[in-house]
């Protein structure tokens, strides 16, 4: 606001703008922008629409139909040509992508001429994909945290008292040298005890949020390592253990422990489906990680296991902690799983199919600076 008393500057119009300057604008948006013009063509499309909608630059694409251009996105066409006619436009919408399953927040505008007659519509679009998992993932942790706090009320109060009959059915025990009926029940309560109080540690374990310790970590010690661990936790019979890790595999910023323990809970789930027979194959691959704005340099690694395969209405639910389909489980393997993947800011997904096994990708972004290399 003008100060009082002073006289305002004169009013100057802006100086002209070349056409150019406007196009440099648009073409450098970190927003994708497209927009049709009333015969139905595409009358603009920037870099960004393009990356976004997954599509590669073609010399002719302006002027062309759009229904032909995007023709594999056709709730998108049907959005702009829609728009004109509609009298108000929505300030902000959100459309899933088919064929990449991306999610855009758009909003459209009605192009004027110089005598504001609509002559096309436009849309401007941001990729929400990242967005919407950080609110998924965000949903999740307010969920665990709640089951957490209660799980661990109960978990700390259980504890106390299992301890308890485990040390007096061993006094008892011992009291009862003469007895051996008796002694084998009292062996069975001590193991029981024993047994329930390794589930209490594993859901106080579960709760407990990781607190990472990042160091550089070569996935092929990490697999090692569980390979070594499972074995030794789980049945595996004559389970085949195939290790494809190429030569120069980035090394990636990670927490060792918990990158052996991810390996291992995925391990032991496939050997406990596989019942002693198959293979089970762990790869890894350079990758990258979208983030919707940019890509980071990622390793995606697979774990993928020829065994029953999960049926779709379990593969749903399989990752909810207390999850579980086995009588001595705790349905907290893939829980652990998750939770660490989403604490190295990576990203999971199961693919299964019934008699044909089950397949789990992981990506962990190499780090937040430059590609570390072995
Ligand atoms: N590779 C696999 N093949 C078939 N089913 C699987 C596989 N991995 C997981 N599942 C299914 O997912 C469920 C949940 O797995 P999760 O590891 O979370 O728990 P769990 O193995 O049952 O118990 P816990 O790991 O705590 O001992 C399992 O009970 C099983 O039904
Ligand atoms: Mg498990």
């Amino acid at each position: 606001m003008a100060a009082r008393g002073r006289r305002l500057p004169e009013h100057r119009e802006p100086p002209a703008i070349g056409d150019a300057v406007y196009r440099h604008i648009v073409a450098s948006l970190r927003n994708g922008v497209l927009s049709v013009a009333r015969d139905g063509t595409l009358a603009f499309i920037n870099g960004e629409a393009y990356r976004i909608l997954g599509l590669t630059p073609a010399e002719g694409d302006l002027g062309r139909p759009i229904a032909e251009v995007l023709s594999t996105h056709p709730d998108v066409v049907r959005a702009l040509t829609s728009a004109f006619d509609l009298h108000m436009l929505a300030n902000r919408a959100e459309l899933r992508l088919r064929p990449s399953d991306k999610v855009i927040g758009y909003t459209l505008t009605h192009v004027r001429d110089d005598t504001t007659a609509v002559v096309g519509v436009a849309m401007l679009f941001k990729d929400l994909t990242r967005v919407e998992q950080l609110e998924e993932r965000e949903r999740l942790r307010d969920r665990l945290a709640a089951l957490g706090e209660m799980a661990a009320a109960i978990a700390h109060e259980v504890k106390n008292p299992l301890a308890g009959i485990e040390v007096m059915a061993g006094l008892l025990r011992r009291k009862t040298t003469s007895s051996p009926d008796t002694q084998a029940v009292l062996t069975d309560i001590i193991n029981e005890a024993k047994m329930a109080n390794a589930i209490v540690q594993e859901v106080l374990e579960f709760v407990r949020p990781i607190r990472l310790q990042v160091e550089r970590t070569a996935v092929a010690d990490a697999v090692r390592a569980a390979s070594q661990l499972a074995d030794s936790k789980a049945r595996r019979g004559s389970i085949d253990v195939h290790v494809e890790l190429p030569a120069g595999l980035p090394q990636i910023q990670a927490d060792r422990h918990q990158l052996t323990r991810l390996f291992t809970n995925l391990l032991i789930n496939a050997y406990e489906a596989m019942d002693g027979r198959g293979c089970v194959t762990i790869s890894a691959a350079p990758a990258n990680l979208d983030d919707g704005d940019e890509e980071r340099a990622a390793v995606l690694m697979e774990i993928a296991d020829d065994g029953p395969g999960i049926p779709t209405d379990v593969a749903d639910r399989v990752f909810a902690p207390f999850f579980t389909t086995k009588a001595q489980g705790s349905g907290l393997g893939l829980a652990i799983v998750r939770k660490i993947v989403d604490a190295h800011d990576g990203q999971i997904d199961l693919q299964t199919s019934v008699g044909r096994g089950t397949r789990i990708r992981i990506t962990l972004p190499v780090s937040s600076g430059g590609a570390l290399t072995e």
